[in-house]
């Protein structure tokens, strides 16, 4: 077994390229590399299970520069390989939860659900995963342009499927990688205030030209506006309590933070997407307006 047994990558433009990190069949982790003049970006750096992401990259881009990591979130499927970067950043509302996301047994329970119990890829990344505790981050907010030389993204905040979630939008090759923010599982499981969940997806659709293209942190294909759109009416729905019909949503995975024991998870089904949500907030948030 090697590092790179895990990794695959895909040329999507000129300058951007995707690496998708894979343990078994059930789920991809999508980290996207933009090539500027002067510097890499690596979009989302993967779940650290192994150390080879760097490496990897390293075997088929020919531009030596500095790589600097972009997180778009904090989800340890997101961040896991942000030590392997010269630098990286994450916007500061996800910073509460990194400790929570590094914890060893909690990584190892994930990955054993995303890799099918594999004795013998578990064995592996027990021998080679990455201690992430000393990564320095740096603030993204709202508005920052990453300016890599010849290419520019621009930091775009999309909370919902966490606190501190950003997009990055390349204006000049109409793309934005979004993260977990937009996708099926456009879930805002832990939010707690879906009115500016739903002002940020307004705005970032306003400012996406309508034939934006949206990659994402785990699907195979990219996506366009229209599955904002959907997502809009979900959060437009549970935001008016319009959840009449919604499914029990059950925990996934055997690590959950503390907090998510009091939660009462429900999904809201809307075309091409399926918003995960806690009843209880929705529940809070009626009684709040009615006083
Ligand atoms: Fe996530
Ligand atoms: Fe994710």
């Amino acid at each position: 077994m090697d590092e790179f047994d895990f990794l695959r990558h895909e040329k999507l433009t000129d300058r951007l390229s995707v690496v998708r990190e894979s343990f078994g069949p059930c789920l991809t982790f999508n980290i996207y590399v933009v090539i500027g003049d002067h510097n890499v970006a690596v979009v989302d750096s993967g779940l650290g299970a192994t150390g080879g992401l760097r490496r990897y990259i390293e075997t088929y881009i020919t531009r030596k520069a500095p790589m600097v990591c972009y997180m778009t979130h904090v989800h340890l499927d997101h961040f896991g390989g942000a030590i392997l970067f010269d630098e990286a950043y994450l916007n500061h509302r996800e910073y509460h939860r990194v400790p929570w996301d590094l914890n060893v047994e909690r990584r190892f329970s994930d990955l054993a659900k995303f890799c099918g119990g594999n004795q013998e890829i578990l064995d592996f990344c027990r021998e080679h995963y990455l201690q992430n505790e000393n990564v320095k981050y740096k603030d993204v907010v709202d508005g920052d342009v990453v300016d890599l030389g010849g290419v520019t993204l621009q930091a775009i905040e999309l909370p919902g499927h966490s606190a501190g979630s950003v997009a990055y939008y390349n204006r000049e090759e109409n793309y934005a990688l979004v993260g977990d923010a937009i996708q099926y599982f456009g879930s805002f499981i832990r939010c707690r205030d879906f009115a500016e969940a739903l002002r940020c997806l307004n705005r970032f659709i306003a400012m996406m030209p309508e034939d934006i293209v949206l990659y994402n942190g785990h699907e195979p294909v990219h996506r366009t506006l229209a599955m904002a759109n959907d997502l809009r009416t979900a959060f437009e729905d549970l935001l008016a309590g319009r959840t009449e019909g919604d499914e029990p949503f059950p925990a996934q995975f055997a690590y959950l933070p503390p907090e998510d024991k009091f939660m009462k998870r429900m999904s809201h089904k809307v075309g091409s997407v399926m918003v995960p949500y806690d009843a209880n907030v929705l529940e809070q948030r009626a009684k709040e307006s009615r006083a």
